[in-house]
């Protein structure tokens, strides 16, 4: 666990936009060469368009033109642990790879996994050879 990045990560949280769900995470996204991404859940009241704190962070980075990343950190105030969704799990294991992931809620609850272990048999590039 990195506690710079988990502070990344809550501070991102504050700034959720969360109306809907009440739910506010946060989201840090380290680059190999030690730059952050932060990453908040944006959600609308047609709820199907809500962006989850991991793709949001991972859309910064790789729209600032970073590509090799390291490692993600989630924050909740959960009383569980907040793993990424499927879909955000599709798109780090995209852009990504194998990365660690850093899980915190404010609870005082910590677990760290490699995205592979959270995503086994995955779908990517490798299966579209025809
Ligand atoms: N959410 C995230 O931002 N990341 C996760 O890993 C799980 C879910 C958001 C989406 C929605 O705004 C709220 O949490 C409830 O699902």
């Amino acid at each position: 666990m990195n506690p710079d990045l988990v502070a990344k990560a809550t501070e991102a949280r504050d700034r959720a936009l969360a109306p809907y769900s009440g739910f506010k995470v946060g989201a840090a996204l380290e680059t190999g060469g030690g730059q952050i991404y932060t990453g908040c859940n944006i959600e609308n009241a047609s709820y199907g368009l809500t962006v989850c704190a991991e793709r949001v962070a991972l859309w910064k980075a790789l729209s600032e033109g970073a590509t090799d990343f390291r490692r993600i950190a989630v924050v909740t105030g959960a009383p569980t642990l907040t793993p990424p969704c499927g879909a955000c799990r599709q798109m780090l294991w995209e852009y990504c790879g194998n990365i660690v992931v850093e899980l915190h809620s404010l609870k005082g609850l910590d677990q760290e996994h490699r995205l592979a272990d959270l995503l086994p048999f995955p779908f990517d590039s490798r299966n579209l050879k025809a």
